[in-house]
């Protein structure tokens, strides 16, 4: 018998749907974890050409340990929140002490400046097939509607549950591909405002579609 199983369709709909993105082919830390950072407050097509630049002026994490604040801060012009590239000129310093290998898991990743547990998960699933779970704003709100949860996304407690949530729906045998699937899911079909739900390959089984709250998850509590 098959069952209707959450992460399968997730993935077979990433297959279809993906963008091609020039860090999503490669198995390589540094783009991985380069991308991240240049995508932490900032839109893909925003940051798509910054991360060309500095792939392209620094080839490798040794080249980027190696340039001046000065320049690295000069090819971020424009993308602010400036101490991301402050923390990814002294990241690319901690890697290069090491020979230029970057840690090889989640708990050593978040050894690194400026990475936190969302980086560290994302560069340990997508370079190493790690089982741990992204939990980005996509993913709150993939799983607060499909699983119609309403605690909020900003309380220690909802972060937990939603934390949890994330690694339990995670197929361990494809963790690079389920976090990859789940964040484009929300970035392109599971999107924040009037979601085309008529295509949506979890229509049948999405909790939120089922009792009319697509609009009102997730939850964020004014503070
Ligand atoms: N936003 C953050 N990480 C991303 C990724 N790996 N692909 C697309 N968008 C992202």
């Amino acid at each position: 018998m098959t069952t209707f199983n959450f992460s399968d369709t997730i993935r077979s709909w990433y297959e279809i749907h993906k963008r091609d993105l020039p860090w999503r082919d490669t198995r390589d830390p540094y783009p991985i974890w380069l991308s991240e950072i240049i995508l932490q407050q900032t839109r893909v097509n925003q940051g798509l050409p910054y991360f060309e630049r500095f792939i392209e002026a620094f080839p490798t994490v040794q080249n980027l340990a190696a340039a001046s604040q000065e320049e690295v801060l000069k090819l971020w012009q424009g993308l602010g929140y400036y101490s991301r590239a402050r923390n990814l000129h002294t990241a690319a310093q901690q890697i290069a002490d090491r020979r230029g290998i970057f840690p090889d898991n989640f708990k050593g990743l978040l050894d690194l400046k400026g990475v936190g547990s969302y980086t560290a998960a994302a560069i340990a699933s997508f370079a190493y097939d790690e089982p741990v779970a992204v939990v980005d704003g996509n993913v709150y709100r993939v799983l607060s509607r499909y699983y119609g949860i309403d605690d909020p996304i900003n309380e220690t407690m909802g972060i937990k549950k939603f934390q949890k949530l994330a690694n339990e729906v995670l197929d361990p045998k494809h963790a690079a591909q389920h976090n990859q699937a789940i964040m484009e899911f929300g970035a392109l079909q599971c999107v924040p405002s009037s979601p085309d739900c008529k295509v949506c390959p979890l229509i049948n089984t999405c909790k939120a579609y089922q009792t009319g709250q697509v609009d009102q998850l997730p939850v964020k509590i004014k503070k």
